[in-house]
């Protein structure tokens, strides 16, 4: 075989020479070849600008350019954007909360250097169209339209921002302590690393979306394909082959057994070389295939003959949700308006631009795994279960994670690279393509929802009567987790006397609907908003007066029963938007439209979220050492997912211990070397974790001043081998290298001990939570998020189409503990809200890729302008809450309202595409006109 000629280029201001198949992408030279893992790939075909590079002074997507394009030319990449060690001025300024994730931030970088490189002061249009081809799913955009903005503010001299003073780290905006990584390409990705001698795994799956198959003779396909080591089916699976989140919901195979459920399931593994694998064409794979008509929808699976999915559940119900308190039919009765409003929902993809992906290996009789995960324990159970080991012989060592939102809680490349490499003896890695991770992830549950609720002639609420069923797909996933959530949240963020609440979780042969950034509560505040606007209107009463005057406080009882003591914000943050409020509705009432197809309209959207999970133990445990060496490190289980879980730990953790929080290190998320924190989900690191990261500080730092016989105000500088401590201006020194190591005995196996730790403070939060009475009646939430936004849109009633011009977000976090943070995280759930509002519409088979399946670009991100509501939460870690759901949740209500501000019309159907609005549009025009 001839090697092919060798393509030199220059690629960070060096000369470097590739012999590969000159139309071999760049992006896989670069990552693959040359080591430069920095250049992310989120979809390989030019959708997603992850890729993005310079070539020869021009933006240009890595992943469509061939090797021999670049020949003679001049790559630059992320790796080349720091000099000495120290990051450039841009990257500097995108810790400034542009990066969040992280997955999209080398080529958000690499399009922004391209930009600045065309105008150091960039206009509106020209930032929108250099920055346009990058998208993120994280940030919502308005803070990389910041940091580019901001750059001059940024110089490579001036490093890192300042610390905050000790004890000051709760507040401070400071940036990620894991940002560097990030804006550098560093970071570690799950496709980033390939252990020596690695073997690829590719899943083949079922086009169909309800079958029967038989697998057949394998033989002439490894005799066609000597790099094909192994095939893998059912039989193969060492454990047992059901996997779930719950424990009498395991019901998902790693490979399906003679029956596939959904479009996209995985039947059979190929293991071997890479390029081996890429050369199989599915069809040349024996399966034989038995099409069954599948049940495509809600009705369709309810139907009286409808095939069952599993055997045991009658009518494909997988679980039912009520909470019922008072009479709610006799009051709806009785009240002197009522509103009955229906919205439907479709899946919503999660879109992270980082595909599952990871690697695994055997390590004698334990099998070792790195991959993106939001849940490391319960990946570790589940892995287990699938090969039949004990928990503690699976270690799960997490990537870093390039967007989550929920669909990483779910097991993807986790088990089949596990069994791979458990059989093999080899390490096994596997990368889902994006359409392959579009199929097979789960999905947010299409909803459909019947709501009715009362109010009394002051505007008063009197009753609610809620029903919603949700398409759950072919898997229980986390359906259970949503219908017991959603009637807990059916009434809405108000005091209403007697409601009836109900919820199916129901199975279809769609993809499995699991969590996704709110486990339903985004769809049914849908409903409950559009009912209060109708209420409100019906009474002659402004619609946030209404929402005031009906808002859960402090005092007030809940529909599951639950008295809310302290920390119920929805009050303060409607004042806090009023004044913008009526400034946008006298705005638009008096300042007449640009042109006469393009109305302006203002809504206005609120919500309430239960932070942690619903009613079941929601643990976490956390542990901070010091070592001999005196470094403190923080060992903790919860996974950064770009939300910041990882920095606010460390600010609440310096803050408790009373030392700089650039003296800790930080240990994350290894099963093996930090205990259980539970999973990145429900909006609960920052309650759950932050506790435990709280008392964990405050115990550490008690044994220390016992041990330096200092009294309770003393100060400790962590040094070289010593801890010195300051006590009302007397100075001592406690010399920790002369401790005896700490008792392996402690919750970790290899954490605080295996790090030779001396002194370890420990800290377990468990919010206090009951069960639920068959009436959902209880305490299901410690602590519950509140937050209102007010949306501006401008509809062009010609075309259909929606711009949202301008939100304002008020959001009660208790505490902001990281602003900066908690602004990411607003800006980035208003950009999912708006997505879903707007555009986004899974549909299986159709829209598996970010070519077909819309989400926002920095060309439709709002102005946001964030208020920050500080009602403090007794039981939370210096009073905080949460935030990551909360904000996805108000925007799709309050831009539906705005639409209806705007144009007089209801869209009861998500997304409001523009053939959508312009068929309603047109609807009203007919009945208008008859
Ligand atoms: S990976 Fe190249 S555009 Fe998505
Ligand atoms: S920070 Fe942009 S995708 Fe996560």
């Amino acid at each position: 075989m001839t090697l092919p000629s060798p393509v030199a280029f220059t690629l960070n201001g060096r000369s470097v020479s590739v012999r590969a198949d000159p139309m071999r992408r760049l992006a896989t030279v670069l990552r693959d070849d040359l080591g430069l893992t920095g250049t992310k790939i989120g979809c390989d075909a030019g959708d997603c600008g992850a890729c993005t590079v310079r070539i020869d002074g021009r933006q240009a997507c890595a992943c469509l350019v061939p090797l021999a394009q670049v020949a003679g030319g001049d790559v630059a990449t992320v790796e080349g954007l720091a000099r000495d060690g120290r990051p450039s001025a841009l990257q500097a300024s995108f810790l400034d909360g542009a990066a969040q994730c992280g997955i999209c931030t080398p080529g958000m970088l690499m399009a922004a250097t391209d930009v600045l490189a065309r105008a150091p002061a960039p206009t509106d249009a020209e930032m929108l169209d250099g920055l346009g081809g990058v998208l993120c799913r994280c940030t919502g955009y308005r803070k990389i339209i910041e940091a580019v903005e901001g750059v001059a503010r940024h110089s490579p001299a001036r490093g890192w921002p300042a610390e905050p003073r000790v004890g000051a780290a709760v507040g401070a905006r400071i940036a990620k302590v894991d940002g560097l990584g990030r804006v550098t390409g560093a970071e570690r990705f799950g496709a980033d690393e390939v252990p020596q001698g690695c073997l690829f795994l590719r899943a083949v799956r079922s086009p169909h979306a309800s079958a029967r198959f038989t697998v057949g003779d394998m033989r002439p396909l490894h005799a066609a394909h000597p790099g094909l080591v192994r095939v893998l089916t059912a039989s193969d699976i060492p454990g047992q082959n059901r996997y779930g989140i719950y424990p009498e919901g395991k019901d998902q195979p790693a490979l399906a057994e003679g029956v596939v459920r959904h479009r996209g399931e995985a039947v059979l593994a190929l293991v071997g070389d890479e390029a081996a694998l890429a050369a199989i064409d599915d069809a040349e794979v024996s399966i034989s295939w038995q099409p069954l008509p599948p049940l495509t929808d809600i009705d369709a699976a309810l139907a009286p003959d409808a095939p069952r999915l599993h055997e045991s559940l009658a009518r494909n119900v997988l679980v039912e949700g009520c909470v019922a308190r008072g009479d709610a039919a006799a009051a709806l009765e009785a009240s002197a308006v009522t509103a009955t409003v229906e919205i439907e929902t479709t899946f919503v993809e999660h879109a992270y631009i980082e595909p599952e992906a990871g690697w695994a290996r055997r390590v004698g009789d334990r099998v070792e795994l790195f991959v993106s995960t939001q849940t490391p324990y319960m990946d570790r159970d589940e892995v287990a279960l699938v090969l039949g080991l004990a928990p503690d012989r699976v270690r799960i060592i997490p990537s870093a994670c390039g967007g989550g939102f929920g669909g990483k809680l779910d097991l993807s490349v986790q088990p089949l690279i596990a069994i791979a490499a458990w059989l093999l003896d080899r390490p096994v890695r596997a990368v889902w393509t994006r359409p392959e991770s579009m199929a097979a992830s789960p999905k947010r549950h299409p909803a459909r929802i019947q709501a009715t609720f009362g109010a009394d002639a002051d505007g008063r609420l009197t009753a609610a009567v809620v029903h919603g069923d949700f398409d759950t797909g072919a898997y229980a996933s986390w359906g259970p987790t949503v219908a017991n959530r959603v009637p807990v949240h059916a009434s809405g963020p108000y005091v209403v006397p007697a409601v009836r609440a109900t919820s199916r979780a129901i199975h279809t042969n769609n993809p499995p609907a699991g969590a996704f950034r709110g486990f339903g509560v985004p769809q049914v505040a849908l409903a409950h908003e559009a009912a209060m606007d109708e209420l409100a209107e019906r009474l002659g009463i402004d619609a946030l007066e209404f929402r005031h005057r009906n808002a859960l406080r402090a005092g007030s009882v809940t529909a599951s029963g639950q008295l809310l003591a302290a920390s119920a914000g929805l009050p303060a943050c409607l004042e806090a938007v009023r004044p913008h409020w009526r400034r946008l509705r006298e705005e638009v009432a008096s300042s007449p439209s640009a042109a006469p197809e393009l109305r302006r309209g203002v809504g206005l959207g609120a919500m309430w979220y239960g932070i942690g999970n619903t009613s079941i133990p929601n643990p976490s445990t956390i542990e901070i050492g010091v070592d001999r060496d005196a470094i403190v490190t923080l060992f903790s289980g919860a996974v950064d997912i770009g939300q910041g879980a990882s920095t606010v730990l460390c600010q609440i953790a310096a803050d408790a211990l009373g030392v700089p929080i650039g003296s800790i290190a930080l240990v994350s998320g290894d099963t093996d070397r930090t205990a259980d924190a539970g999973k990145s989900s429900a909006s609960r690191q920052t309650f759950v974790s932050g506790n435990a990261a709280r008392l964990a500080g405050e115990d550490l730092r008690r044994q220390i001043l016992q041990l330096g016989e200092v009294g309770p105000a003393a100060r400790i500088e962590p040094g070289a081998g010593r801890l010195t401590l300051v006590d009302d201006g007397r100075t001592s020194v406690l010399e920790v290298a002369e401790l005896p190591p700490v008792d392996a005995g402690g919750v970790t196996s290899g954490g605080p001990s295996a790090a030779r730790c001396v002194l370890v403070g420990r800290g377990f939060f468990d919010p206090r939570t009951t069960p639920l009475d068959g009436d959902g009646q209880g305490i299901p939430y410690a602590t519950y998020a509140f937050g209102a936004q007010v949306a501006l849109v401008e509809v062009d009633v010609e075309l259909g189409t929606v711009r949202v011009e301008r939100i304002v977000a008020a959001h009660d976090v208790g505490r902001a503990v990281n602003p900066t943070q908690v602004e990411g995280q607003i800006h980035g759930g208003i950009a999912q809200g708006l997505g879903m509002a707007l555009m986004e519409a899974y549909v299986p088979g159709r829209t598996e890729n970010l070519h077909d399946y819309l989400i926002p670009t920095i060309g439709d991100a709002p102005i946001i302008e964030c208020i920050l509501v500080e009602d403090p939460e007794p039981a939370g870690p210096y009073g905080a809450k949460g935030v990551g759901e909360p904000a996805l949740i108000p925007t799709a209500p309050a831009i539906l309202a705005a639409i209806r501000h705007a144009t007089g019309l209801r869209i009861r159907r998500l997304p409001a595409t523009p053939d959508r609005v312009r068929a309603a549009i047109r609807a009203a025009a007919r009945v208008a006109s008859a």
